[in-house]
């Protein structure tokens, strides 16, 4: 049968049927029932076969009363069930303890875990916005690309309308030439002196050429300075954008702790490191 109690006092144990007088008779009184346990004999005092129900203080040990008259004559010694109590308040002691400390470090992880969310907060946002800063940059170089090049189409415009202009009446004038040249050879060729000499003042002078005068052969650059300005621009935008770039890698670094911070101690010199293996971690 299987044991159901175990009697500290008799040191056995018992199935539910032997078990019974323990609980009807009053004899049996004041017999301690524990759970049903393997280890009863370690109860008892090897030298003189008695229950061992006192401790002696003196070798931290549990003995019999027999032992107190015997080798641990002398010893301080307390009842058991005195020491159990005692021992049983330090333990309660030391639970309160790993309690409170439990309780301790859960806080810590608690401001931990805030602090993880305020990073992340301010983080996303710096990212959003830095984003955004960005795309107006872009934009704004956009525009003035586009402005460029439509002040150019137009002046290229203009440009070749006066050349065109001053080529046409080049080429009228070319026309009236060839035109004068004819005449003045039909003459040429007038055999009667009389018609010829009657015909010749009536021809007109030759009228002044626009030549000289409207084309002033500029050094042929037109548009490179344009180019010239723009890629100043770059240039000074570069040297801008790196400069800049430097105070923002350097904003970066000041974000948190330096990197040479010691073993931490203090619950600060902890959430210190937390912060930096987090900022190393960041790509
Ligand atoms: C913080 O950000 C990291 C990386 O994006 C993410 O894995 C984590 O879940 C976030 N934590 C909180 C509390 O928002």
């Amino acid at each position: 049968m299987k044991a159901v109690k175990s009697c500290l006092v008799c040191l056995i144990s018992y199935c539910e049927n032997h078990l019974k007088p323990h609980y009807q008779l009053t004899a049996f009184k004041k017999h301690k029932l524990v759970n049903p346990s393997k280890n009863l004999q370690e109860n008892i005092c090897s030298c003189h076969d008695e229950v061992m129900k006192i401790f002696c203080r003196t070798d931290q040990q549990c003995i019999c009363y027999l032992c107190t008259m015997d080798e641990h004559k002398g010893h301080e010694t307390v009842p058991a069930a005195t020491e159990r109590a005692e021992k049983q308040k330090k333990l309660q002691e030391s639970r309160q303890q790993i309690h409170q400390r439990i309780q301790d470090q859960e806080k810590d992880v608690k401001l931990l875990q805030q602090e993880v969310e305020a990073i992340n907060v301010s983080a996303d946002k710096a990212v959003e916005d830095s984003e955004k800063i960005f795309t107006d940059l872009i934009c704004l170089l956009q525009k003035r690309s586009s402005d460029v090049k439509q002040q150019i189409r137009s002046q290229q415009e203009t440009e070749v309308s006066r050349v065109k202009d001053v080529q046409e009446k080049l080429e009228q004038e070319i026309t009236e030439l060839k035109r004068k040249d004819a005449e003045l050879e039909q003459l040429s060729h007038t055999e009667d002196h009389n018609q010829f000499l009657l015909n010749y003042p009536s021809l007109p002078a030759l009228s002044e050429s626009t030549h000289s005068s409207s084309i002033n052969i500029r050094p042929l650059r037109h548009f490179e300075d344009v180019t010239a300005a723009v890629s100043e621009l770059r240039d000074k935008l570069q040297v801008i954008l790196r400069d800049s770039w430097t105070n923002i890698e350097l904003k970066l670094t000041e974000v948190d702790v330096q990197p040479s911070e010691p073993e931490p101690k203090t619950r600060d010199g902890f959430l210190k490191l937390l912060k930096l293996s987090l900022w190393i971690q960041t790509p």
